[in-house]
């Protein structure tokens, strides 16, 4: 048997599904009639291995309490092993609804109200939501775009942060969404000691860690047992594999501990068993899923030289930072000096495009907008037309 579904460049009607990305635009305060670029889905059908395995367990027909056993703990760390050096132990896996809801359940579990919990801003805005919405304290250690087009990490802040605030938790994106970095191991081995001194949690956002395009993903604990030790890795086939509405999410505690504490803070929010289908799904796309892993990180590289090349190149004041991980495009158009509320303006009222305004990612994500890239290429090139027009014409009320 092998894929039948290496195709990426069809145009699949996602109307008409309930899709966030296309279905909600009123409920989230958007006019109708936008192209969608924002949450970050893709709009590609799934391997065929996955769609196989959810039309097996839709074929026997019975949905109930669902657990996993060793064939999927077989799965998912043959995956982990064989593409990231990864080597997890059995008892160290805590299957979640979701990396957010886990997220969220670290910070009730490894901190107390009011702990200082650190993040790096620009950031995907849930990390700053399940801070505040917990009642922590938010402690952003902003990243700093270099002239490389590259975020940097300033060390000294970021330890200085740590003492000032007496950080109890940090709450890592690795890959960057949106800042689109593939962190180095040294960068990755520099803050966790710092964390490590200061005797800082790490919880590791790895969602990312197969969408990478340059650079070598590291799994923030393979790098001592020291870091293992103060650690969650926060992992799911969701982004690699398209199946987010699917709710599996694999978290990896190795320090009995803290796994113990994070299990407790599940347990009490009521979550048993995870979604069966889900189960099924993840499985099969670790077990067959890397031939159209492959096939698709390829088109999307294609897509992310399309998109660079096009913002670049025909698009006044914008410039997007070098991604080297996510399907999510960061573009910076700063130097319009438009302010937030009229970038927005231009972007969705006059392009009639739906993407995420870099501010909801953090004060340090003014004057950004967020791009997924992970659909056609002819939708991909509607859209960024779409945009090149709004802001040639906007630029040209500028100077007028
Ligand atoms: C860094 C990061 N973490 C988590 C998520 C969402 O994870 P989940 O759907 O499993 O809650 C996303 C989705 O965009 C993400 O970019």
């Amino acid at each position: 048997m092998s894929e039948r579904n290496l195709v990426f460049d069809a145009d699949v009607n996602r109307y008409g599904t309930d899709s966030l990305k296309f279905d909600h635009a009123t409920r989230r305060g958007k006019p109708e009639g936008l192209l969608s670029y924002w949450v970050a889905d893709m709009d590609f059908k799934i391997s065929s291995y996955i769609q196989d395995a959810i039309r097996e367990t839709v074929d026997h027909g019975i949905y109930g309490y669902t657990e996993p056993k060793e064939r999927y703990f077989v799965a998912v760390s043959d995956w982990m092993k064989t593409r990231h050096g990864f080597e997890p132990r059995e008892e160290s896996l805590v299957v979640t609804p979701g990396v957010v809801f886990a997220l969220a359940h670290c910070v009730r579990a490894f901190t107390a109200p009011g702990d200082a919990v650190l993040i790096q801003q620009p950031v995907y805005y849930p990390f700053s939501e399940v801070i505040r919405d917990n009642d922590r304290r938010l402690v952003s250690s902003d990243l700093v775009l270099g002239d490389d087009r590259r975020y940097h990490i300033d060390f000294d802040d970021f330890e200085r942060k740590v003492v000032d605030f007496n950080v109890k938790l940090f709450l890592l994106c690795s890959p960057h969404n949106p800042g689109g970095r593939v962190w180095t191991r040294a960068e990755l081995e520099r803050l966790g000691e710092i964390c490590l001194a200061h005797d800082v949690v790490v919880v590791s956002d790895e969602i990312h860690h197969d969408i990478v395009f340059s650079g070598t993903h590291t799994v923030f604990e393979t790098i001592s047992p020291e870091f293992a030790s103060r650690c969650a890795t926060c992992t799911s086939a969701s982004k690699t594999f398209n199946i987010a509405g699917l709710q599996v999410a694999n978290i990896f505690v190795s320090d009995s501990k803290l796994r113990s504490s994070l299990k407790r803070e599940v347990a009490a929010s009521g979550y048993s068993q995870p979604n069966a289908v889900g189960l099924a799904a993840t499985r099969a796309a670790y077990e067959n899923g890397e031939e159209w892993q492959t096939a698709m990180l390829k088109y999307l590289k294609g897509n992310l030289d399309f998109a660079v090349d096009f913002v670049e190149s025909k698009i006044p004041f914008a410039t997007t930072i070098r991604n080297e991980g996510t399907y999510l495009l960061w573009i910076n158009l700063r130097e319009s000096g438009w302010s937030d509320d009229e970038l927005e303006h231009i972007v969705v009222d006059e392009a009639k495009l739906w993407l995420d305004g870099g501010r909801m990612f953090g004060d340090a994500g003014s004057g950004f907008q967020r791009l997924n890239f992970a659909c056609s290429r002819s939708y991909l090139a509607q859209g960024l037309e779409r945009l090149r027009v709004a802001i040639t014409a906007a630029s040209a009320r500028k100077t007028v």
